[in-house]
């Protein structure tokens, strides 16, 4: 099994502080140089709660470790970090691992070396366990009262299998963060801000070798939020889009959300998403849609001849009033700005 590096650094310039996944504080004055992503700057813009005192919770896809040991510094009672024993257990096509030597399959999680190293220099009391998502269950791991899972959906075949595994773990909440499309690029939020969907691959910018990074699924803020329900949670509150980013080139659009158990409390002021109170005014949005629709169709004859099309116009005027009016309540329990902004 992995250990940390022997001997650990000693000193900011030791050079094995580069190349790392997380930028992580190792030692008073002592951070590594030019990780993919710095997560610092966005640490509390998931929804993870600021004090985890006397929680147990799980960091599923730890890499370096850089979740785990920032929900130990919240104050957290006893914090697991969990992630693939071996590089084989990842999901890599068919077509790319038939490349790959013997060996690769077995080989030891590249992160492992890190998270320990980070472990010790941090003098942390982290619990490191192995295994694939997709076998969480309280039986193999246990339950907690949070887990929190990063930037790991898109790398699955399966996300909603990996979801449901999550849910199988989670007493209390789960923070998700999940990797969305992209607003510069591919604005689909924008343009379909109530539909669930999800993008798929980058054939064009695989160059020539589809699905090589193992990225295979970005999320639209509400497939992220449905995905949720569907796998079992009761409430989601949602944390909307925001980008992560990194000294070492990392730059991705993300999607967050916070998924609770049962309808129990949540901690944001505009309270969660009830499934059902979200259905009922997308419901009632889609009727006043429809019904605008039909309303514009029978006036367009008449645009022009004043007075015979007064009452259909005044109709179109009370009902185009009340259509912002649901827009923007289903707008604010997504999470989304009101309409106008
Ligand atoms: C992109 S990194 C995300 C690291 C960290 N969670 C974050 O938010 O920055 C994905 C991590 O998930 C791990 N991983 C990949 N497949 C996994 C699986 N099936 N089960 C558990 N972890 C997996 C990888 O080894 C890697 O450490």
């Amino acid at each position: 099994m992995a250990g940390p590096m022997n001997p650990l650094p000693t000193s900011a310039d030791d050079p094995r502080l580069r190349g790392w996944y997380h930028t992580i504080e190792l030692a008073p004055g002592i951070t590594t140089s030019d990780a993919v992503y710095d997560l610092r700057p966005i640490a509390s813009r998931s929804g993870l709660p600021e004090s985890l005192v006397g929680k147990t919770v799980l960091d599923v896809g730890t890499a370096d470790g850089f979740w785990a040991f920032e929900m130990e510094r919240r104050g957290a009672d006893r914090v697991v970090a969990f992630d693939i024993a071996r590089m084989g257990e990842s999901n890599v096509l068919p077509r790319y691992r038939a490349t790959l030597p013997d060996w690769w399959a077995t080989s030891e999680n590249y992160c492992a070396e890190r998270f320990w190293t980070a472990h010790a220099m941090r003098q942390s009391r982290v619990e490191y366990r192995t295994g694939s998502v997709y076998d969480l269950s309280p039986e193999t791991i246990g339950t907690f009262d949070l887990v929190y899972c990063g930037s790991l959906l898109v790398h699955l075949f399966n996300p909603l299998e990996a979801l449901i595994a999550i849910r199988s773990v989670t007493r209390a909440m789960a923070v998700i963060e999940a990797c969305s499309t992209d607003p510069a690029y591919n604005p689909v939020d924008e343009a379909f801000p109530d539909q669930p969907l999800m993008k798929f691959g980058s054939l064009d910018g695989d160059g020539g070798e589809p699905g090589r990074q193992c990225m295979y699924w970005y999320f639209t803020e509400k497939a992220l939020y449905d995905m949720l329900v569907y796998a079992g949670f009761g409430a989601v509150e949602p944390r909307g889009q925001y980008r992560i980013t990194g000294p070492g080139g990392g730059n991705c659009p993300v999607v967050s959300a916070v998924a609770h158990v049962g309808q129990g409390a949540c901690p944001s002021a505009e309270g969660p998403v009830s499934t059902t109170g979200y259905v009922r005014l997308k419901a009632e949005l889609e009727d006043a849609r429809a019904e605008i629709a039909a309303l514009k169709t029978r006036l367009h004859p008449f645009e022009g001849l004043g007075a015979r099309s007064v009452g259909t116009a005044r109709r179109l005027q009370r009902i185009s009033g009340r259509f912002p009016r649901i827009a923007s309540a289903v707008r604010k329990v997504a999470g989304r700005k009101s309409a106008g902004d």
